[in-house]
This record gives C-alpha cells, sequence and structure tokens, in this order.
C-alpha cells in the first residue's frame, strides 16, 4: 500500500455517542465517545411537549427506554422518570434521557474540543420553533467545541441558515444525490451527509461535490478503509475508538 501524506485527516464523528458499547444518546455514550478522543459527536434531538430539546434518536422513547409514548407528548419530567441505559445493559441502569444543555455541560466539563453533530429530527414531526430554540442555546455562551447542525428537513437547514448565519449546516441524504449531480444543492448547505452504501456505489457524489461530504454510518473495518482511502472529509461511525485506530494507521 502506498503511504500518503494527508494533509487533513478524516474527521471520526461518534454516532449517538459510542453507540458500540454504551446506550446511545447518553451522558455515558458522549463520555465514552470524548474519552476516546473522537473529533466530533453526533446526536439527535427532539421537543417535549413543555418546549425543552430533549436527545433521543427515535420520536417514541419505547425502544431505548423503560417508557413508552411519543417525546413531543411528554414533558421533561415525565421523560426523566423512565431508565435510559438499562435496555442496552444493566450495567447502565440508571442513565437518563438527557436534555441538550446536559450534554453541553458534560463536554464543557470533559474539555471537549471537537464538533457537536447536533441533529434536528424534524423529518417525521415538525416541532415549530426548535431550531430557533437550538440556536439560542447554542448562542447563550462560548463553548469549547464548536458545532454544526445536520437534518434530512432542509426546511429546518434554511431556518436556521437565517438565524445563524456562520454555521456549518449539514444535508442529510438517504438517496436524493441526484439533486446534488445536478448542483440543485442550495448554497446554505455548506456540507452533505449521504448514507453510505449511496455514496460508495456513486463516488461521482465526492467527484462532483464541492462541498464537504461525510458518510454514515461507517461502521465495518472495510468500510472505514474505503473512506480513509479515498479521503472522504469525515465518517461518522458507531465505533469511533475503532475508526481512530484505523484512520491513524493508514492517513499519516
Ligand atoms: O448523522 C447520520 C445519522 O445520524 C442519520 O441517521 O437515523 O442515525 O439519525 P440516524
Ligand atoms: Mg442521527
Amino acid at each position: 500500500n502506498q503511504q500518503m501524506n494527508h494533509e487533513v485527516q478524516t474527521f471520526v464523528f461518534a454516532h449517538r455517542g459510542s453507540k458500540c458499547n454504551r446506550p446511545e444518546n447518553t451522558l455515558a455514550s458522549f463520555r465514552e465517545a470524548v474519552r476516546v478522543h473522537s473529533d466530533g459527536i453526533e446526536l439527535d434531538v427532539h421537543l417535549s411537549i413543555d418546549g425543552e430539546l430533549i436527545v433521543i434518536h427515535d420520536e417514541k422513547i419505547d425502544r431505548t427506554t423503560t417508557g413508552k409514548g411519543l417525546v413531543r407528548k411528554m414533558t421533561v419530567a415525565e421523560l426523566k422518570r423512565f431508565d435510559a441505559g438499562s435496555w442496552f445493559k444493566e450495567d447502565f441502569r440508571g442513565e437518563k434521557i438527557p436534555i441538550l444543555s446536559e450534554v453541553l455541560s458534560l463536554l464543557t466539563d470533559l474539555h471537549f474540543t471537537g464538533s457537536l453533530n447536533i441533529e434536528i429530527k424534524t423529518d417525521k414531526y415538525h416541532y415549530p420553533g426548535i431550531e430557533k430554540k437550538l440556536s439560542v442555546l447554542m448562542k447563550s455562551q462560548q463553548w469549547p467545541f464548536t458545532h454544526l447542525y445536520s437534518s434530512f428537513n432542509i426546511d429546518s437547514l434554511k431556518i436556521l441558515s437565517e438565524i445563524e448565519p456562520d454555521v456549518e449546516l449539514s444535508y442529510l441524504t438517504n438517496n436524493r444525490l441526484k439533486k446534488i449531480e445536478n448542483g440543485l444543492l442550495t448554497d446554505f448547505i455548506t456540507s452533505i451527509h449521504p448514507r453510505k452504501s449511496y455514496a460508495f456505489k456513486h463516488p461521482v457524489l465526492t467527484a462532483l461535490s464541492n462541498k464537504p461530504v461525510r458518510l454514515w454510518t461507517v461502521n465495518s473495518e472495510s468500510e472505514m478503509r474505503q473512506a480513509f482511502h479515498e479521503n472522504v472529509a469525515g465518517i461518522i461511525t458507531d465505533y469511533p475508538e475503532q475508526a481512530i485506530r484505523i484512520r491513524n494507521q493508514i492517513q499519516k
């Protein structure tokens, strides 16, 4: 294998924290992501009925907690009653669903200086006002880390481009690469986060895109190697520790 000299390494985002060995989107998961030196951390946000930014992947709490029901129909106090760790492994009993400000405090305490990738989960429900709330919180103080917003919903990114003009906005795509290939992506989108299977099958994406491309969810060693050899801007992975080890072997 040819040795390459990389000025910039592929950026490794920990997907929902260190999802491979911690309950996703919990403080334990983010703490582990920082411990293994993830360059970035991805998390998902929804809105509770009382307007708090709730860090969880699904619209419902059923899969990742001991409770049941829709996040948007429950208050923070109700959401906090359930356990968000024991479903994954009994060792993690005691983890709660975090609100975003708790994650920001944790990352500050841990001196995280990477990038926080806040995915706005407005693809199923609209959560009116979620963009403004996010922006107000992120601008409320100087955090030691940078942040970007990502979403499958281009309308959420559009709103953020108006209220937080210099922020990085990443468009998540499953398969709508035609738009990118045809150069139809609007200017306010600053980076593209495509599903890996699609991007690997369509290398034209990287070639034609003048914006950084970061793939998800890159979990197998062979996919990681491919991404690092292709020198993509970033990957989003459930296995941040492994990814960083392999990346550092390939991109010296
Ligand atoms: O950031 C990529 C990824 O998080 C998008 O899909 O469903 O895991 O939030 P999902
Ligand atoms: Mg996500």
